[in-house]
């Protein structure tokens, strides 16, 4: 069976991917600065520190690359820590990858890198930020994404090494109201972006993949015709395409939702893939049904 070496393990996403990886049968190896208790097998290193990372190559056939800093990281670490660490960092996991003839990476990047495209044109438009809209990172985040995804295009042209980019939507853990609400602007379950991260390595092991850049959100009926309303009141175009969903916001307490300017189609990752996630806002909408004391404490209850 193959291996899959994750960096970033014990972060939110690494920690969501152990249990579906090693699921479906594939050996782990696991890197991280941190330290973390783990039946599997768990190497504590800076993604900086290079000659650490060869060594702990050998027979590795995947790498999902998923240390980093990340938006969260803004308001705290410097541009010059995100330069280093997303992209030395990402370079040093590139090179002892390409070095140890690996079959397959996964970078995690994210929507930002479309910066600017996620501005909507006019005042009653929302934006559909497919993957070919112009990339315009607008922050140090993005433009490190924007850079470790053209690093990757070079490793795959260069080495041959097939390699998935993922844009993910925002996935940081947050309590149940604002968690369900950001579905709808840009969010995706951690255990969707698992799958996804799955479906990429099984494609690439099958000689289906060899580069490709994908979306990966949660599923949202959302389309440019309904531009105008989800700019206005999103509540309305919710009832439309969620049965009794506004009823039973207002019961919980919802009254309003701030304008959506913007979804992310990922009817790409569905194609490539045959990737559909399934904690999206349908699935939180009958969490809250069958949890008739969750009341927002806010309104709106997001952002
Ligand atoms: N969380 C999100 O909403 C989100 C959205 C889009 C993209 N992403 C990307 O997905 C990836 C995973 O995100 P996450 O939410 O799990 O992040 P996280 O912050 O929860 O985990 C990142 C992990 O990387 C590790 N790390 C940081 N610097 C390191 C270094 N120098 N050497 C080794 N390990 C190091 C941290 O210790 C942490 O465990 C990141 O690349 C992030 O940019 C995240």
């Amino acid at each position: 069976m193959s291996k899959v070496l994750i960096t970033g393990a014990a972060g939110t996403l690494g920690q969501a991917l152990i249990p579906v990886i090693a699921g479906a049968g594939y050996h782990l190896e696991l890197v991280d600065i941190q330290p973390i208790e783990s039946e599997y097998e768990f190497h504590q290193i800076d993604i900086l520190d290079a000659d650490a990372l060869s060594p702990v190559m050998e027979g590795v056939d995947f790498v999902v690359h998923a240390a980093g800093l990340h938006g969260i990281h803004l308001s705290t670490r410097s541009p010059r820590e995100f330069y280093s660490i997303n992209l030395t960092g990402t370079f040093n996991v590139w090179e002892a990858s390409a070095q140890a003839g690996i079959k397959g990476f996964v970078f995690c990047s994210s929507v930002s890198v479309y910066g600017e495209s996620r501005r909507p044109p006019r005042e009653d438009a929302v934006v559909a930020l497919s993957e070919n809209m112009p990339l315009l990172p607008s922050d140090i985040y993005g433009l490190t994404k924007f850079l470790g995804e053209e690093m990757s295009r070079y490793y795959v042209r260069r080495y041959g090494v097939p390699a998935v980019a993922l844009r993910l939507g925002m996935f940081t853990p947050e309590p149940f109201f604002r968690h369900g609400i950001r579905l709808l602007y840009g969010g995706v379950d951690p255990r969707d972006v698992a799958q996804a991260v799955l479906k990429s390595i099984q494609a690439m092991e099958a000689g289906k993949i060899r580069w490709e850049v994908l979306n990966i959100a949660s599923e949202v009926p959302f389309t440019k015709e309904d531009g105008p309303q989800l700019r206005k009141n999103p509540l309305p175009v919710l009832d439309k395409y969620y049965k009794d969903a506004v009823n039973l916001l207002k019961e919980r307490g919802v009254e309003r939702l701030y304008p959506i300017h913007e979804f992310i189609p990922i009817s790409k990752a569905e194609e490539k893939l045959g990737f559909r996630p399934e904690y999206n806002f349908s699935w939180w909408l009958q969490e809250l049904e069958q949890h008739p004391d969750y009341r927002t404490p806010k309104n709106p209850p997001w952002p």
